[in-house]
């Protein structure tokens, strides 16, 4: 048995940064990780996916080109050497967390660790035989994608030939025909690769409008940029069966319709990975499979926290980052707390989606007296010298009554970028009039935010 301050189960983004923060300041500190330093956002999500969607957009710029009045013959993805870059990239990464555990004098046990119950000297996980203990538990152990009972889908994953995230970002081969199964931001990115890449790719969402909760319009505007790139979108349509070469579904008027592909791609969502991990025998509370938390990541178990995915408030790397530290900082008892109302959020296809806070709808829901202003991008300098054609928009949601910020909504290229100024404005809650006070370089994409202001 060996003594500890803090266990972190789970080193994805929220496990490791917990970890990084509590060996810091100066815990003693151990991280238990099965797979990879780095989680699902290291090695099979995030990162993994921009690496490739980034060698995507080299391509479309070289075929694309003559817009700018640059010619290029011949330009080819070899998509061998993407995956190889894409390795390369994890693994530099995955070196640099285990760098900063090495740091920061947090014990790694690269092993899969299971709660045990409580002893004396607190929470007990044990992995490969030996059993650790500390007064402090933080859960992190993630998600793992939804696999639904659809017919065809078991066996297809164990034939390889459907998908998940774990697996399309290490294809090796091109699909002829790729079928996405969920229009979210999984699908969507995949899409965007693969469609670049050469596959002929149809995307089926079961709902009417893709990307889940981003503002209806900036959803058809990606729809429609995606749709004059070659994708293809089946909305409103329910899969029934994934067979050999194809996939069939029922469109929203009823009829049975399929469509044929070499490789399926489920991306339906993900949900907590709380089972196995032996949350009974503390007796950790769960809904959905989801660890409920209060607003500093505590569970109902008394010193025993829960951060990212498993908690299933926001499934994002950022938002685990922060949960991360709200907890370490209840432990070490500093004031902190976690607030959601300004985590962004993007889609990083071409164009890229940026959001944060409220939109119209959700706005309107909540009772505030609202007020919304959209302008396109054409009103930036930069976009129009960038992009010949371009339909971006901004759209910035406002609270009329306390003249303050609710949410910013864009879709244009850089939007990943210049999201967080906006979370910046939602979050130090400062008035409109204070906002517009603010200097943006010019010019940049970013003044859109600037001359909307000036419209409400
Ligand atoms: P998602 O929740 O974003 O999208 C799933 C989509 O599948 C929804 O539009 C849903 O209506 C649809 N769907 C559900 N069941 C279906 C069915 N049977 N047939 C057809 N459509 C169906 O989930 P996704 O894309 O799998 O991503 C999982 C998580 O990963 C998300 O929570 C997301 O936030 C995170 N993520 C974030 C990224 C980013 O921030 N850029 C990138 C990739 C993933």
């Amino acid at each position: 048995m060996e003594q500890f301050d803090l266990l972190v189960l789970g080193g994805g983004p929220g496990g490791y940064l917990a970890a990084e923060r509590a060996g810091h300041a100066g815990l003693k500190t151990a991280v238990f990780e099965k797979r990879a330093l780095g989680g699902v956002c290291l090695n099979e999500g995030c990162i993994p996916s921009k690496a490739l969607l980034y060698s995507a957009k080299v391509l479309d710029y070289a075929n694309h080109g003559s817009v700018y009045g640059v010619t290029t013959t011949g330009a080819k993805l070899d998509h061998n050497a993407v995956i190889d870059r894409k390795d390369g990239v994890v693994q530099m990464l995955v070196s640099g967390v285990g760098a900063k555990m090495k740091k920061n004098k947090v014990t790694v046990v690269k092993s899969t660790g299971v709660i045990k119950g409580k002893t004396e000297g607190g929470y007990a996980i044990e992995a490969d035989g030996k059993e650790y203990v500390a007064p402090k538990l933080i859960i992190a152990a993630g998600s793992e994608a939804v696999v639904p009972p659809i017919p065809g889908v078991k066996e297809g994953l164990a034939a390889g030939t459907v998908l998940t995230n774990r697996e399309i970002l290490s294809l090796r081969v091109i699909p002829k025909e790729l079928v996405v199964i969920g229009g979210g931001v999984i699908g969507l990115e995949m899409a965007s690769y693969f469609n670049s890449a050469g596959s002929k790719v149809t995307v089926i969402e079961m709902l009417n409008k893709i990307a889940g909760p981003t503002d209806a319009e900036i959803s058809t505007i990606l729809q429609k940029n995606c749709e004059k790139k070659g994708v293809t979108f089946k909305l409103g349509c329910k899969v029934t069966a994934v067979e050999k070469g194809a996939v069939k579904y029922q469109t929203a008027d009823g009829r049975e319709e399929s469509v044929s592909c070499d490789y399926t791609l489920l991306s339906i969502g993900r949900r907590p990975s709380s089972a196995g991990i032996g949350l009974e025998s503390i007796g950790v509370y769960t809904e959905r499979r989801a660890i409920k938390t209060d607003e500093f990541m505590r569970t109902n178990v008394p010193g025993v926290y829960a951060v990212g995915d498993i908690n299933g408030v926001y499934m994002l790397a950022h938002a685990a980052y922060r949960e991360a530290e709200v907890a370490v900082n209840h432990i070490l008892g500093k004031k902190d707390r976690m607030r959601y109302n300004a985590i962004p959020s993007v889609i990083y296809t071409s164009p890229e989606v940026g959001s944060v806070g409220e939109t119209e709808d959700t706005a309107k829901a909540k009772g505030f007296d609202v007020k919304t202003v959209s302008l396109p991008l054409v009103y930036s300098g930069r976009y129009v010298a960038e992009n010949p054609g371009g339909d971006g928009i901004c759209k910035l949601v406002v609270d009329k009554k306390a003249n303050r910020l609710l949410g910013v909504h864009m879709i244009t290229p850089y939007a990943s970028e210049i999201i967080y100024g906006a979370a910046m404005m939602i979050e130090s809650e400062l008035r409109i009039d204070d906002l517009k006070e603010i200097v943006f370089p010019h010019p940049t994409v970013s003044e859109i935010i600037r001359e909307a202001l000036f419209e409400i």
